[in-house]
């Protein structure tokens, strides 16, 4: 049977919950579900990562683990997804040529990048990707999923927390609360050729 790793890392606990739910609908494969920093071996036909979005980048443990791992991640398929507090979908995603997925507190339409402003440059899918690129230029993401997570102020280090305070004092959209919702999270993984995707390593 084909195996799968789900691995995550997790700060405030919705990436982890999110990972969690992954974990629980595949049903067809042979899957481990792991915080990052607890695996030890990348022996899996496919995998997927979570991550919080960090200032528009994986968390730090998350690029260490990409860099770490670089050989062996280049040639296997990876989903990979983030929980953020936004996120813009921009007419520059499909020069990337990654599937990109979006939850309902996220998706909209698409807009242009040059007319976003500062904040929704920043948070745009195509920024998000690009700056993947220059932890990994030549990982290859086969899906690349966004769902808005949660934020806590107390569930979060005494710096965090205080970033994040002020992100929500400067923009008012941002607000404390608990946002993912499970079927979004099962839409994604439902998606046709979700799993042929994951598990076809077109890579040598
Ligand atoms: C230090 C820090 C930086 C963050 N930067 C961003 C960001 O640039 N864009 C964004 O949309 N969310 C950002 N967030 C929000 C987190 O991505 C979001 O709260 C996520 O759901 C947390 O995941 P967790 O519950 O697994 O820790 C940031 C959070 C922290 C703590």
């Amino acid at each position: 049977m084909q195996k799968i790793l789900v691995t995550y890392y997790s700060e405030s606990g919705s990436t982890k919950q999110i990972a969690k739910i992954i974990f629980d609908t595949i049903i067809n494969y042979d899957v481990d579900l792991m915080e990052v920093s607890k695996v030890e071996h990348l022996n899996y036909d496919g995998v997927i990562i979570g991550t919080p979005n960090m200032y528009g980048k994986p968390a730090p443990k998350i690029i260490k683990f990409l860099e770490k791992n670089e050989d062996k991640l280049l040639t296997k398929p990876i989903h990979l997804f983030f929980t953020c507090m936004d996120c813009y979908l921009d007419n520059e995603i499909k020069e990337h040529n990654v599937e990109i997925y979006t939850d309902s507190n996220l998706s909209g339409k698409i807009n242009i990048l040059e007319r976003m402003n500062s904040w929704e440059k920043s948070h745009a899918v195509s920024t998000y990707i690009r700056n993947l690129k220059t932890i990994l230029p030549s990982l290859t993401i086969s899906s690349l999923a966004f769902f808005k997570g949660r934020l806590r102020f107390k569930s979060l280090s005494l710096f965090n927390s205080m970033v994040m305070r002020i992100v929500c004092l400067v923009n008012r959209n941002i607000k404390q609360g608990d946002y993912y919702k499970r079927q979004d999270v099962e839409i994604w993984i439902k998606q046709k050729d979700f799993f042929a995707e994951l598990l076809t390593s077109n890579r040598s």
